[in-house]
């Protein structure tokens, strides 16, 4: 997927450009294909810094082991989501940096800690959903995994927030439009998916803010809202109506592609393996509940580790982005101001020496260890202090999803069966995710 016609590297700064970009559209064919390929090769010919075009601008891909230390890097910041996504990043606590990002976090973070998820009953909600989900895709027969996997996991956080059963689906199709926002196509005309996007954002915004302000009549009875709207950062201060929408908009969008694409990986790559599933069943036919606490979470071990290793080696955010607030230096290369950086997901998941046998799916690498894994193992949810908010409430539907399709099975003597022939291959661009017409049966 690189230009034949483009081979010649190039330098922009002294250093090189990857080449096999294509006119107007630079390296995206590239990276919504090709990405693992194309990173390796160029970290092996290039070193860990190259060039890559957008076509609209130069990005500056940054791989091996020191480029999650980028997250923790103060003269690289996160303020450009503001500006290139936003309807999806305007106004939240992803777009903000220093004092203003700890204000919004420090309200946000308890509810989502593992005390918090607890206190708040949220994994009643979980099992409930995804029981559901288990029993309809074994008893059914069949799955069309991912666009399952987006509408139960958008459900979850829908009815998190209280939203009725019969407003579901007008939800969900307000939420798949501002989605079209991701796309980054920002060319405005009737119907484009920029208008559409903000439409659909504006409607999102007006029923969040009407939602809000009942839930500030009464924190107690508005549940995982409630906790949202009464919490406080850490000197006291709570958040403005506007703040908690942009974020509430925030927490839904990632609380459901991300890990939805995770649960089609899982189910795949189970049906792609049946020792895995035998082990799975192994450790949860018989569970009599699907856990609800983090708590509970921890008798499901392998469960776990088959959590971490389809995110490892799938990782939803292939690269993030960062920008140069000064001008800098990066392994001896100056870095001016403004400068975009891609800081390389797929390629820290995927380094030989943290993962040995980085392309096998082991789920024996996360398993008997007494400590919790390193940064640099979990990398997949970012690192310092924009670390994924919601890491606590994934862990917890993904061994949730894992021991209520083990138990289905069990129940029902079926297991899965990839339909195609072929492991489906990546795609890459917003959130990696196998194709949506992906199928498993059970049988
Ligand atoms: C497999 C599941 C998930 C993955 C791989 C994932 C990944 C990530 C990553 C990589 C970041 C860092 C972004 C950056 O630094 O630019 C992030 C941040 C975030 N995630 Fe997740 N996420 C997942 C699930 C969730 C869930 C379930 C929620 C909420 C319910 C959530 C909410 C957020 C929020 C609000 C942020 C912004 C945090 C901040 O800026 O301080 N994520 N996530």
């Amino acid at each position: 997927m690189l230009n034949p016609f483009n081979r010649s590297p190039g330098l922009r700064d002294g250093i090189p450009i990857l080449p096999g970009a294509f006119p107007l559209i630079g390296h995206i064919p590239t990276v919504y294909r090709k990405l693992p390929e194309t990173i390796r090769r160029a970290r092996a010919e290039y070193g860990d810094l190259v060039w890559v075009t957008t076509g609209f601008g130069w990005l500056l891909y940054c791989t091996g082991p020191g480029a999650i230390d980028l997250f923790r890097n103060r003269s690289f910041d996160s303020s450009h989501l503001e500006t290139v996504y936003p309807t999806v990043g305007g106004g939240t606590m992803l777009a903000r940096d220093g004092a203003a990002h700890r204000h919004m976090r420090g309200a946000l973070n308890q509810p989502f800690l593992p005390r918090g998820l607890t206190a708040s009953g949220v994994g009643a909600t979980v099992a409930t959903v995804l029981g559901e989900v288990a029993a309809r895709w074994v008893g059914k027969g069949s799955a069309q995994v991912l666009p399952e996997a987006q509408e139960a996991t958008l459900d979850i956080i829908f009815r998190l927030l209280g939203i009725s059963a019969s407003e579901l689906a007008a939800w969900r199709k307000q939420y798949r439009t501002l989605l079209l926002a991701n796309l980054g196509i920002t060319v405005r005309f009737p119907g484009s998916p920029a208008v559409r996007a903000e439409k659909a954002k504006a409607w999102i915004d007006a029923r969040m803010t009407a939602m809000v302000a009942d839930a500030r009549r009464d924190p107690a009875a508005a549940g995982f809202l409630g906790a949202l709207v009464a919490a406080q950062d850490d000197d006291g201060k709570a958040l403005s109506d506007d703040a908690i929408v942009a974020n509430l908009r925030l927490i839904v969008l990632g609380g459901h592609d991300t890990i939805s694409a995770m649960m089609a990986w899982m189910t795949v790559t189970l049906a792609h393996q049946p020792a895995l599933w035998d082990a799975l069943v192994t450790e949860a036919g018989d569970a009599k509940q699907i856990p609800t606490t983090p708590e509970q979470v921890k008798a499901f071990p392998f469960a776990e580790a088959l959590f971490r290793e389809t995110v490892r080696m799938h990782p939803p955010f292939s690269s993030l982005t960062r920008v140069a607030a000064e001008d800098t230096e990066l392994q001896g290369h100056k870095i001016a101001r403004g400068t975009m950086v891609a800081i390389d997901i797929w390629g820290t998941s995927h380094d030989a020496a943290t993962f040995p046998d980085p392309d096998t799916f082991l789920p024996s690498r996360w398993l008997g260890r007494s400590g919790a894994p390193s940064a640099i193992e979990i990398a997949q949810f970012g690192a310092g202090p924009h670390f994924c908010l919601g890491y606590h409430l994934a862990w917890l539907e993904a061994v949730a999803f894992a021991v209520a399709l083990a138990r289905e099975g069990k129940r029902l003597g079926k297991r899965p069966r990839l339909r195609s022939k072929e492991f489906p291959a990546s795609t890459f661009l917003p959130t990696e995710h196998p194709p949506g017409s992906t199928r498993v049966d059970f049988v």
